[in-house]
């Protein structure tokens, strides 16, 4: 393994949704590996105050994209060129949980497009514009965030699911185009973790939001935070990962790989019938 502090030296990264949450938390471990980081998103006030909080010298700027735009997305792609020499790393993060309403019968039509516009458009935006670059410089890293949601179901709301499911199907697709050109293509696929997006969803502060997950993690006497997701952002972006592509890398200690409905129905049966098994 590369030693920590060289991870992404010399490298050149954008992370779309970089102001807050899961991206602010791998801009600034990004930087602190030696990478030149651009954060695209569009709470403008935020994302500034990120980069002026990690100091005049760190090598961090803020760009105003909207990720459903595409002359926004060309033109961060175009920055990242000019400002700093190349683009090594483009980090399709931004994303949003959408309208709550679980329903089908009931679900808004339009609430609907505009989680596949976010999620989906602009990731595969994103991935578009950077391999531009990235076929001319035949190397490069694209990394999508997609969600447990894109292998399990019934948790989330049906946009939701669809479009990280679109985003597996989107980042498989492109790792078969862009091999040929040395572009490394994943996901990282976080499970559930304390952000903006999750708390405003539940409509719970980050220590409610936290109690519920533990109470529900399979993997217990550890919690899952931004920073971990970050960290294996950080080994897919790195040469660590040099031959790793393709790849949806679940980050939930095992929820997704545990199903107790029918333990649990059978305990309540035999609880209930008075009897043991
Ligand atoms: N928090 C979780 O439990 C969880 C779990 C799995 C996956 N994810 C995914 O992680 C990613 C990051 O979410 P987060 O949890 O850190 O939430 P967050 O709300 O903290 O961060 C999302 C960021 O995306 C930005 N964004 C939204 N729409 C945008 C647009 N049109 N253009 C540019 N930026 C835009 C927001 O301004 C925000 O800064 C999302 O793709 C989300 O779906 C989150």
């Amino acid at each position: 393994m590369a030693p920590m502090s060289t991870r992404l030296e010399g490298k050149v990264a954008i992370v779309t949704g970089g102001a807050s949450g899961i991206g602010a938390a791998t801009a600034k471990l990004f930087v602190e590996h030696g990478a030149k980081v651009i954060i695209a998103d569009v709470q403008d006030e935020l994302g500034h105050s990120l980069c002026k909080s990690l100091g005049a010298n760190t090598p961090i700027h803020y760009v105003h994209c909207d990720v459903t735009c595409d002359s926004d997305v060309e033109n961060v792609v175009d920055v990242a060129v000019s400002k700093y020499g190349s683009l090594d790393i483009m980090f399709n993060n931004a994303g949003i949980s959408g309208d709550p309403n679980r329903f089908i019968a009931t679900s808004n039509n339009d609430a609907f497009k505009r989680v596949f516009d976010v999620n989906v458009y602009g990731a595969f935006l994103g991935a578009k514009h950077a391999a531009r670059v990235m076929i001319r410089a035949k190397r490069g890293v694209i990394l999508f965030t997609s969600s447990v949601a894109s292998v399990v179901g019934g948790e989330t709301t049906h946009a939701y699911a669809a479009s990280k499911s679109a985003v597996v199907g989107l980042m498989k697709n492109l790792c078969v185009e862009l091999g040929e050109h040395g572009i490394r293509v994943n996901c990282v696929c976080p499970g559930a973790v304390p952000t903006p997006m999750l708390n405003n969803a539940l409509n719970m502060n980050n220590n409610q939001t936290q109690h519920l997950l533990s109470k529900v993690a399979v993997l217990k006497a550890s919690i899952l935070e931004v920073d971990d997701i970050a960290r294996a952002a950080l080994y897919l972006c790195s040469d660590d990962a040099k031959f790793v592509s393709g790849v949806n890398l679940v980050l939930d200690g095992g929820y997704s790989t545990t199903n107790m409905s029918f333990i649990s129905a059978l305990n309540s049966h035999t609880t209930n019938n008075n009897h043991a098994y």
